[in-house]
């Protein structure tokens, strides 16, 4: 048994999520995953950004983890399982819970804040200040005088958002941005990517990069696009319209924008509210145009997770002096040179990483 246990790959003890397959669920320690995602969230709730992140690492590495942890000693071996983490793991093995955790789950700040911080364009910044203006329920958020056009959306529409959608709700929107889109452009290529790519069963909203094989096209898609699904009577709002570059970086109003600082790509894209017509429910649909040649890195960028999204762009950086965007692969030589890619799998070969199938980029 020693044996199997010595011969699992060295690629699964790795500090980049990237490098290995990990399912939605751990077949093994799951109930643990779930306590240190609890610490998690509150530490981020909390701007404790450093700190949530170590919990992200060993999260993800406990997911990717082929088997039960017997003890403290055999999780401390794990990349990314620390003192701290390690000593959780600890009384997790004894108790069978982590107080802790327990005891953030009961707080009434802490349930306030998170759902506070659910609302779409909120970050833990904006539902900390509510918090401490005394609100304590979303009703309330709404008398809230200094509220920004996307907030009062995101207030007025977190009953709808908060339901999640499932796969055969996400088909019905998909078959419609296809209809629509291909009366436009039939040549267009409608990719849903995001958690739905990657086998969620319920998703908080759909993410669909759009691209077609002529280049040009694109210049005038998302316009074109959006215009037509509000003459449609689709679309309901627009909670972001444009480009998530930098020339938009000092749009500090835009928390939903700067707290993905570190994912912003130059690709015209459209968040939408969008009703779906069987239920009447606003959904959040998130429209990502891309340049034919920008279509591979666009999917992969835009898949996801978070954290493999994370660890490629810092293997990318760090281990092949690259940079990975939804919008390109560079290569950080002066001036940066563009690496041109015709698949997704081209940017996996090119990176020298091992390809890893969508359902399995759940870290
Ligand atoms: N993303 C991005 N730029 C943004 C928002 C998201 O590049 N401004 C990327 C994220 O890195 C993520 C993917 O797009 O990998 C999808 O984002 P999101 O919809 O927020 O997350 P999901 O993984 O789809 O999860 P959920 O089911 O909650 O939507
Ligand atoms: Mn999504
Ligand atoms: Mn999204």
């Amino acid at each position: 048994l020693d044996m199997e246990f010595d011969l699992d790959p060295s690629f699964i003890n790795t500090k980049y999520e990237c490098l290995r397959p990990t399912t939605l669920e751990s077949k093994y320690n799951q109930c643990l995953v779930e306590l240190l995602e609890v610490i998690e969230h509150a530490r981020e709730l909390n701007g404790e950004e450093r700190n949530a992140l170590s919990y992200r690492h060993a999260i993800a590495a406990l997911k990717a983890y082929p088997r039960n942890i017997e003890s403290y000693v055999e999780a401390r071996k794990i990349i990314g399982i620390g003192l701290k983490i390690g000593n959780h793991i600890k009384e997790f093995l004894t108790t069978g819970t982590i107080l802790e955790a327990e005891e953030i789950i009961t707080s009434e700040k802490y349930q306030i804040l998170d759902s506070f911080s659910r609302v779409y364009g909120v970050g833990y910044k904006t539902a900390l200040k509510w918090y401490q203006r005394g609100y304590r329920c979303i009703r309330e958020c709404m008398k809230d005088p200094y509220l920004t056009h996307v907030q009062r959306l995101g207030l007025e529409l977190f009953d709808d958002f908060q339901k999640k959608m499932s796969r055969q709700d996400i088909q019905e929107i998909l078959d419609i941005l296809d209809k629509t889109i291909k009366t436009i452009y039939p040549d267009c290529i409608i990719t849903p990517v995001g958690g739905y790519r990657r086998g969620k069963e319920f998703n908080g909203d759909l993410d669909v990069v759009v691209s077609h094989p002529q280049e040009t096209v694109t210049n005038n898609l998302l316009k074109d696009v959006v215009e037509k699904l509000i003459d449609n009577g689709y679309l309901k709002h627009k909670l972001f319209y444009g480009q998530s570059s930098a020339k938009n970086k000092k749009d500090a109003s835009s928390e939903l924008l700067s707290s993905h600082k570190n994912v912003m790509d130059n690709l015209d894209k459209c968040f939408c509210a969008f009703i779906q017509p069987s239920t009447q429910i606003c959904r959040q649909v998130d429209l990502i145009i891309a340049p034919y040649s920008q279509y591979p890195t666009a999917v992969l960028g835009w898949t996801g997770s978070k954290q493999f999204e994370r660890s490629l762009r810092n293997y990318a950086k760090k281990e092949r002096k690259m940079t990975f965007a939804s919008h390109g692969l560079f290569l950080n030589v002066i001036p940066r040179r563009r690496v041109c890619v015709t698949s997704e799998r081209e940017v996996f070969d090119i990176l020298g990483i091992s390809w890893v199938e969508p359902e399995m980029r759940n870290c």
